[in-house]
């Protein structure tokens, strides 16, 4: 796995990694020059991915990106495609129709915790208005996923029970504004690792053979693309 994609993903990389080549292969817009908004990035992972691509990013968090998020950009040298701000995704402080593409990855379930599915709703319909006409949402956020996960989260991770998880019918609920969307789920054993060294391991046996055998809505990430 090379380093550009671990400062990129950071977490179970070889699950959450897909969701880069699925944007690609996805989107309709030639990327270069796009003007682009990272939502909940913290280390601004998918805004340095947007920048490689040639896009102009604002890099945002809800009370602005970490310092390692600078530093992470000034050591893959595109600082100077990208701007920091602190942004709150259900109240996003621009006009309508200013975005080519909004990015988000693994922030929904925070933005919702303590069950606040409504909190969920406002930031989708934000991230909808601030997007141009045809401009695109990427997306990559975690499902409830298995009885099995649930088990494990409500017992063993200290916010797991806070965090909101999203199922697939939400997922169609949420993004029915949009013209068309597509996705897919992904990952199942490699989200039970305690490092990045057993989740790269897990990660490996997920593809090798666990995520063709698995129900979709077992998966614990969803990847997709909505197009405005
Ligand atoms: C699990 S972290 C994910 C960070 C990053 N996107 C990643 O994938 O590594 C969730 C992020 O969502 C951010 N967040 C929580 N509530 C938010 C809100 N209302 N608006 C914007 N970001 C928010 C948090 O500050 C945090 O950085």
């Amino acid at each position: 796995m090379n380093k550009l994609i671990k400062d990129i993903i950071e977490w179970d990389v070889r699950n959450w990694s897909k969701s880069l080549n699925y944007w690609l292969e996805e989107t309709s817009l030639e990327l270069t020059d796009r003007n682009a908004l990272e939502i909940g990035s913290r280390n601004g992972g998918l805004s340095l991915w947007l920048a490689k691509q040639g896009c102009k990013v604002t890099c945002s968090d809800v009370n602005g990106p970490s310092e390692k998020a600078r530093q992470i950009h000034q050591k893959h040298g595109i600082e100077h495609l990208v701007q920091y701000k602190g942004i709150d995704a259900t109240n996003i402080p621009y006009e309508n129709d200013v975005f080519d593409i909004v990015v988000f990855k693994s922030v929904l379930g925070g933005i919702g915790h303590n069950n606040n599915k409504d909190a969920q709703f406002k930031a989708i319909n934000e991230i909808y208005r601030v997007l141009k006409p045809g401009g695109e949402l990427f997306f990559a956020e975690n499902l409830v996923a298995s009885p099995f996960h649930s088990f494990l989260r409500k017992h063993f991770i200290s916010w797991g029970e806070n965090w909101r998880y999203l199922s697939i019918p939400e997922i169609e609920e949420f993004l029915n504004p949009f013209s068309h969307k597509h996705y897919f789920s992904t990952g199942f054993l490699a989200a039970l690792g305690r490092n990045e060294k057993q989740r790269d391991i897990l990660g490996k046996i997920d593809n090798l053979c666990i995520n063709k055998i698995t129900p979709s809505k077992w998966k614990y990430i969803v990847v997709g693309l909505a197009k405005k």
